[in-house]
C-alpha cells in the first residue's frame, strides 16, 4: 500500500475569497482516501508566475485555472503541462481560445437550442494592415444595415461576437439607434441579436463538472443583489431542461466550469449567453450561493485528482450532430445529448466517489461556513472592492446571507 499525495494547483488572478475557503475546507476535511491499493491525500498550492523551461515536468496533478482567458504566460504554461505531462486542468485553455460566443451560438443552433436569431456584421472600421485595402476593395460588399435590423426586428441587441462582462452591449429600439450604435462600434466585430422580449425570467445556471445550480438573476439590480436568493422559482420540467442544456453546452465545448444565461419568453427558455468559462466566483457576487460553489469545486477537483482524470483530447461533436439530424422533437434530442454529456462528465463515477469518500463534506462545510476563516475571507474580498465606509456593512451583509444558506440548505445536498 503506497501513500500518494495529489497536488492541486490554484492558478489565480483577482480571486481572494474562494481560494481561502477552498484551502481551509480542504484542510479541515483532512482526507486520506483508500483508492485501489493506495492511500491518497491532497495538497492545494497557489501557482506562481515564473519563467519556465519547456522541458520540465509540472508540479501538479490538477489545476483550477482562473487566469488563462487573459494572462497568456499562464495559458502557455498550462498548455505545455497538458501536452508534456498529462496535467488535468479546468477549464481547457484551447477551448477558451477557440470557442467564443459566436461559435457557441452557431453550434447550439445546429443542435436545435432555441437561440434568438443572430447575425454577424463586418466591423465599422479597421486597424491598418498591409493587405487590408486590397482585400476590402475586392471583396467587401456594401450592405444595408437598416434592412438587416428590420428583418431581425426591434428591440435587438448589438454585442461583441466574443464579448463578456457586458462590455459593448447595446439595447437597440429602432433603425436610427442601430445606425448610430454601428457608427460607434469602431473596430469590434459585432452581433445583432433578436431581443428575448417580453421576458418573465432570467436564469444563470452554473455548471461545475456534473453539478449545477440555478440562480434567479436580476440584471437591473446593483451588483451585490443580481444573484437573488430565491431557490424555488423553476418547475421540475424547467430545471430538467436548463440543467440538461447547461451540461450539454459544457461537455460539448470541454468546459468543466461555465455559466449559462437563459431568458424565458412565452414559456420557452432561450439561452442568450453561455460562453462564460471563467464564471463569477467571488462572495461579493455569489454571497448566498458561495458555499455551493466552494463545495462543488472541491468535490469535482478532488474527484479529478483522485481518479487521475485525463483531459478530453477529442470533443467528438459528430455524435451530437447525428442526433441533431434525427427527425424527433427537441426534448428527445436534448435527452440524448444529455446522455452523452453525462458520460463525458463521468457523472455516475463522480456520484459514487462523493458517496464513498466525501460523506462528511456537508456536515464539515456547514460548520466551516460559520467560522472566522470565512468571515475574514469575506472581509478581505470586500476590502478590495468597496469604499472604506462600506466595508463593515457589506461584510456583515454577505456573512448573514451565508448564515441564511446554512439555515436553509447547509445540511442538504445541492440540487
Ligand atoms: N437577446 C437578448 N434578449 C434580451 N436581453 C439580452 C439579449 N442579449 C443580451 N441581453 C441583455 O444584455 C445583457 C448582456 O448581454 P450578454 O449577451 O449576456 O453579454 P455578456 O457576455 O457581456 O454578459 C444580458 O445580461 C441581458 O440583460
Ligand atoms: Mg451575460
Amino acid at each position: 500500500m503506497a501513500h500518494i499525495t495529489r497536488r492541486i494547483g490554484l492558478s489565480l488572478g483577482a480571486d481572494i475569497c474562494w481560494p481561502i475557503c477552498y484551502e481551509a475546507l480542504l484542510k479541515q476535511l483532512d482526507l486520506k482516501l483508500n483508492i485501489g491499493n493506495d492511500t491518497v491525500s491532497f495538497d492545494a498550492e497557489r501557482v506562481e508566475i515564473t519563467p519556465f523551461n519547456l522541458n520540465k515536468p509540472a508540479r501538479y496533478d490538477v489545476v483550477i485555472d482562473r487566469l488563462t482567458h487573459w494572462y497568456h504566460t499562464s495559458r502557455e504554461w498550462i498548455k505545455q503541462a497538458v501536452v508534456y505531462d498529462d496535467l488535468y486542468v479546468f477549464n481547457n485553455p484551447w477551448s477558451l481560445q477557440s470557442m467564443e460566443k459566436h461559435t457557441t451560438y452557431s453550434a447550439m443552433m445546429r443542435l436545435g437550442f432555441p437561440i434568438p436569431e443572430t447575425w454577424m456584421i463586418p466591423p465599422k472600421s479597421y486597424v491598418e494592415s498591409p493587405d487590408l485595402k486590397l482585400t476590402l476593395s475586392r471583396y467587401a460588399r456594401l450592405f444595408n444595415l437598416g434592412d438587416i435590423g428590420d428583418e431581425i426586428g426591434y428591440p435587438l441587441f448589438m454585442k461583441p461576437y466574443d464579448g463578456g462582462a457586458w462590455v459593448g452591449v447595446t439595447a437597440i429600439k429602432n433603425r436610427e439607434a442601430l445606425l448610430k450604435a454601428y457608427e460607434e462600434s469602431g473596430t469590434r466585430v459585432m452581433h445583432l441579436q433578436a431581443g428575448v422580449i417580453p421576458n418573465d425570467g432570467f436564469v444563470r445556471c452554473v455548471g461545475l463538472g456534473p453539478q449545477w445550480r440555478f440562480v434567479n438573476y436580476d440584471p437591473d439590480a446593483p451588483l451585490h443583489d443580481r444573484y437573488t436568493m430565491e431557490t424555488d422559482f423553476l418547475t421540475a420540467d424547467e430545471q430538467d431542461t436548463l440543467s440538461k442544456m447547461t451540461m450539454v453546452i459544457n461537455a460539448f465545448f470541454g468546459w468543466d466550469f461555465n455559466s449559462c444565461e437563459s431568458m424565458r419568453s412565452n414559456g420557452v427558455w432561450h439561452p442568450i449567453d453561455f460562453a462564460n468559462a471563467c464564471p463569477d466566483s467571488q462572495v461579493t457576487a455569489l454571497h448566498y450561493h458561495f458555499p455551493w460553489l466552494i463545495k462543488a469545486n472541491l468535490r469535482w477537483s478532488l474527484f479529478c485528482a483522485a481518479s487521475d482524470r485525463k483531459m478530453v483530447t477529442n470533443l467528438d461533436w459528430q455524435s451530437y450532430f447525428d442526433i441533431a439530424a434525427r427527425d424527433i422533437p427537441f426534448d428527445e434530442k436534448l435527452d440524448a445529448y444529455a446522455d452523452i454529456a453525462m458520460k463525458r462528465l463521468e457523472s455516475e463515477q463522480f456520484e459514487e466517489f462523493c458517496e464513498q469518500h466525501l460523506p462528511h463534506m456537508d456536515e464539515v462545510a456547514n460548520e466551516f461556513f460559520a467560522s472566522d476563516t470565512v468571515r475574514d475571507a469575506i472581509h478581505q474580498k470586500v476590502e478590495s472592492l468597496f469604499p472604506e465606509h462600506e466595508i463593515e456593512s457589506f461584510t456583515e451583509l454577505f456573512w448573514q446571507r451565508i448564515q441564511d444558506w446554512r439555515a436553509r440548505e447547509g445540511g442538504a445536498q445541492p440540487v
